[in-house]
């Protein structure tokens, strides 16, 4: 399929909050010594979490909370048929994608979150420094590295899913979130 053809699907705005998102959150997973980069770039996963979830409710139809937010009955029957190897095909994201991202969206934002209240906590920095002030570091320390191994165990599987699917349905999903197109 050339760049042009197709249908879109990703619009500009999810195409670069997944790029972005995608880049940063490993910029801040491996700078976890180094913490100017590694709080400058968590800083960037706050904001386009937010953003994305704004944009859930505003944005394009395959961008839109409501395209892709299934009940768990119908996320149970497209996880077997992803085993059974003959999952359906679905233009925006696949039921169990769409649990993805929703996981993924909230791991981000937990991470991040408890990342500022450690940033506020230990070094008395950043926007909850005040807030925080009093509130041991330890008690913080624990729960974010948790959160953030979590989320990325989440992006592993997400890859893994990505790469499944891609070879189930014989379409290149990575370079459908690049281009923002895929055939009808
Ligand atoms: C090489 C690495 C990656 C590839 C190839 C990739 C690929 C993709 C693809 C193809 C989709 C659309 C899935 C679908 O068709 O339903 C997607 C969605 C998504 N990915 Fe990734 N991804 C990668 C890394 C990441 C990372 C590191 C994160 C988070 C830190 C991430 C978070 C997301 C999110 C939140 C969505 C939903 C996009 C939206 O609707 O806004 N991805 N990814």
């Amino acid at each position: 399929m050339k760049r042009t053809e197709g249908i879109l699907v990703w619009d500009p705005e999810v195409r670069l909050f997944h790029w972005v998102t995608a880049i940063s959150f490993f910029v801040a997973y491996f700078t976890e010594d180094l913490l100017t980069p590694h709080v400058w770039a968590g800083y960037v996963v706050l904001a386009l979490v937010i953003f994305r979830i704004l944009w859930g409710f505003i944005g394009s139809e395959h961008a839109r909370f409501r395209d892709f937010t299934y009940p768990p009955s119908a996320v149970l029957s497209n996880l077997k048929e992803i085993v059974l190897a003959h999952p359906r095909r679905y233009l925006g994201h696949s039921p169990a994608g769409g649990a993805m991202v929703l996981l993924l969206l909230l791991f981000l934002l937990a991470t991040t979150v408890t990342g500022v209240m450690l940033y506020g906590a230990g070094e008395h920095a950043g926007p909850l420094a005040s807030a925080m002030s009093g509130i041991s570091k330890r008690a913080l320390k624990e729960p974010h590295e948790l959160l953030a191994n979590v989320t990325l165990a989440l992006v592993m599987l997400h890859i893994v899913g990505v790469v499944a699917a891609s070879v189930m349905h014989k379409e290149n999903l990575a370079r459908a979130m690049l281009t923002g197109r895929k055939c009808p």
